[in-house]
């Protein structure tokens, strides 16, 4: 995309005094328009058309194609929360996070932005407090049926956001996983619900001598890293299956990796245990790693997921004593507990004899 630059003076506006109370929860109460200002200018690809100097909304919004008036004041709304800096003689400039927005920035949260505001996320919502009572999905009420249903079959470019902000998500811890996990003695792991297999194509590339197999839904393994598939670099110690981990796992491995799965309604955690319990040996390791919404920096973040996850699929975050709970419910020993980055704990589980 083409980007911007011209070379005027830079002195930021004044930073935003901190809120006393009530104006704070005024502000939380509007948390929508910050939500929706960030999927604007992820949509409008503001952040890619600002270069490394100073811009002003017009010739922002030329290389966008919007209105000047209103794209200054999406980022004026913007800016007020350090996502883009507007300076005195009214350019704009990057800051950390409006670079995080830029597609091509290596961090990029950009797919991770778009996904955390789908539409489907605003007509969910609404609906917190149903959920809250009925402790409940409402998505299959608002949308008649299960999430992944209705994602799959009728949200097509839902699910590819989906899936690309999970292969974001995936490939910027995939390597924190590589790092953590011994593979001393195993020559076949699993990922269970592994999305795209940017974790198992991370192990494989780091252990050459091991083999791996990648389970998701039909529609997830079908787009599934490039490096796994045929003709691909790891393609000949990978194999691939489509189907349901709840109803079975026809695979045979040394270790079963399970990641941000287990997150979903209490039943779905039981079938999808009792089906890794059934298909692995005795001594075989389970590994199930998660965002914990107690014992983690990232509080904000991933109790406001918990919510989410209470609307779309009836599930939550666990604490750490909730996934110790459903582990042990399994029949699985719990050994060591380890974070794996700021934001994600590893279980370390073994499947009894
Ligand atoms: C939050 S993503 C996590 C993906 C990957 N494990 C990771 O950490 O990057 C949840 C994954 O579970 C998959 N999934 C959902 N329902 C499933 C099911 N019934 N059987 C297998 N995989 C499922 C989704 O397609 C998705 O890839």
């Amino acid at each position: 995309m083409t980007t911007v630059s011209t070379t005027p003076t830079t002195t930021p506006v004044q930073p935003v005094p901190t809120p006393q109370p009530a104006m704070r929860l005024r502000e939380i109460v509007f948390g929508a328009a910050r939500s929706a200002a960030v999927r604007a200018a992820a949509r409008l690809r503001v952040a890619d058309a600002l270069g490394e100097k100073p811009a002003t909304a017009d010739e922002l919004a030329a290389v966008v194609k919007t209105e000047p008036g209103p794209l200054r004041r999406l980022l004026r709304a913007l800016s007020c929360y350090g996502i883009f800096a507007e300076n005195a003689d009214g350019t704009f400039t990057h800051t950390d996070m409006s670079r995080l927005l830029r597609e091509d920035d290596p961090h990029s949260l950009r797919d991770i932005s778009l996904w955390c505001t789908e539409p489907w996320t605003w007509e969910v919502w609404p609906r917190l407090d149903d959920a809250v009572r009925s402790g409940g999905n409402v998505f299959e009420d608002v949308f008649g049926k299960e999430f992944f249903d209705y994602l799959h079959q009728d949200a097509h470019e839902s699910a590819q956001v989906f899936n690309r902000a999970m292969t974001t998500s995936s490939m910027q811890s995939a390597l924190d996983v590589a790092a953590l996990l011994d593979l001393t003695g195993v020559s076949v792991v699993a990922d269970i619900g592994g999305g795209q297999g940017h974790v198992l194509a991370s192990l494989l590339e780091k252990h050459p001598s091991v083999s791996g197999t990648l389970m998701d839904l039909p529609g997830v393994v079908a787009r599934a890293d490039e490096r796994l598939r045929d003709g691909g670099s790891l393609a000949g110690r990978a194999s691939i299956v489509a189907g349901d981990c709840r109803e079975g796992i026809p695979v045979a491995a040394d270790l079963y990796i399970i990641k941000n799965i287990l997150e979903w309604d209490d039943d779905s955690t039981r079938r999808a245990l009792a089906s890794v319990c059934a298909a692995a040996r005795p001594g075989a390791r389970v590994v199930v790693i998660e965002n914990l919404v107690d014992d983690t920096p990232s509080m904000r973040f991933t109790t406001a997921m918990d919510l989410l996850l209470l609307l779309n699929v009836g599930g939550a975050k666990h604490t750490r004593q909730s996934l110790v709970d459903r582990l042990s419910g399994a029949g699985l020993a719990i050994g060591e507990i380890r974070p794996v980055n700021p934001y994600l704990h590893a279980f370390e589980c073994v499947v009894p004899g």
